[in-house]
């Protein structure tokens, strides 16, 4: 039985990868689903017409999570075309893997930019406009855990995104809003610019054995969005094949 019924929810990333599958498992729980974008309209396209297909609604809206006029015409443009905001699941980031001693200005400025602002500036319009009752999810890594020769800076920058949702946790949870965040591990998407070798060692240490799919934390997110959650709050929840 779909529980999302009814429900309206903002995917940040939503046009590949791992947005793209959560975006697309909302939808066949019943929410309809705005799927953000920053560069690839196309992209975002096409999962807005495989959601279609299937009898869900959706649109396709672009912004940079790491503009915040650009954020705040997401959620004007989310409300006026759905209604009120019941979920919002922010997915955006972006990674530098070097080692400490070559990283630069622009290195910095790139993954702070969208990991650690974009997230403040998505977790304060969340906060501002999820009815109460809503759910909030804020994407980490495992890496914040488990640190990764050259992941030094995008860590740091995931890190500060975690901080800010377990912060709005305690602000938010009078309202019987929840802020968690998913913490992936290795997963199969473009976003995965490990060297190959790096990658077969990181599947050699997991557990269950293989690499991560989308649909894989998709489920995850899909939990915590809905009704049985509802009771969990300020967690961050380690979606990796037992790595750590
Ligand atoms: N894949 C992994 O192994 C892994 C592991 C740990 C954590 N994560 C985290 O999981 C999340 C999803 O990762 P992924 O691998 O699925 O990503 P991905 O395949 O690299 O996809 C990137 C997505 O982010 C969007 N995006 C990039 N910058 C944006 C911005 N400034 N504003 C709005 N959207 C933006 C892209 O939009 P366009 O298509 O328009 O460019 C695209 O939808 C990220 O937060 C990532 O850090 C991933």
């Amino acid at each position: 039985m779909a529980s999302l019924i009814g429900k309206v929810a903002i995917v940040t990333a939503a046009s590949r990868g791992i947005g793209a599958a959560v975006a697309q498992r909302l939808s066949q729980d019943g929410a309809a689903v705005v799927v953000n974008y920053v560069a690839s309209p196309e992209k975002a396209t096409a999962v807005v017409n495989a959601i279609e297909a299937q009898g869900g609604k959706a649109i396709a809206i672009q912004a940079n999570v790491a503009n915040q006029a650009d954020v705040q015409r997401l959620f004007d443009e989310t409300e006026q075309q759905f209604g009120p905001i019941d979920i919002v699941v922010n997915v955006a980031g972006v990674s530098v893997f070097k080692p400490h001693t070559e990283l630069t200005d622009e290195d910095f400025e790139k993954v702070f930019s969208v990991n650690a602002k974009g997230a403040m500036y998505v977790l304060q319009a969340a906060a501002n406009r999820v009815k109460d009752g809503g759910r909030i999810v804020q994407f980490s890594t495992g890496g914040t855990m488990m640190p990764i020769a050259a992941g030094g800076v995008y860590a740091a920058s995931k890190a500060a995104g975690e901080r800010f949702a377990f912060a709005l946790a305690k602000e938010i949870g009078h309202r019987q809003v929840t802020v968690n965040v998913v913490s992936p591990g290795v997963t199969d998407t473009d976003g995965l610019v490990l060297p190959e070798p790096a990658i077969a060692h990181l599947v050699s240490q997991t557990p269950l054995g293989r690499l991560g799919q989308p649909t894989d934390i998709a489920n995850v997110v899909a939990f915590l969005v809905g009704d049985d959650a509802h009771w969990m709050t300020g967690q961050n929840l380690q979606v990796n094949g037992g790595i750590l």
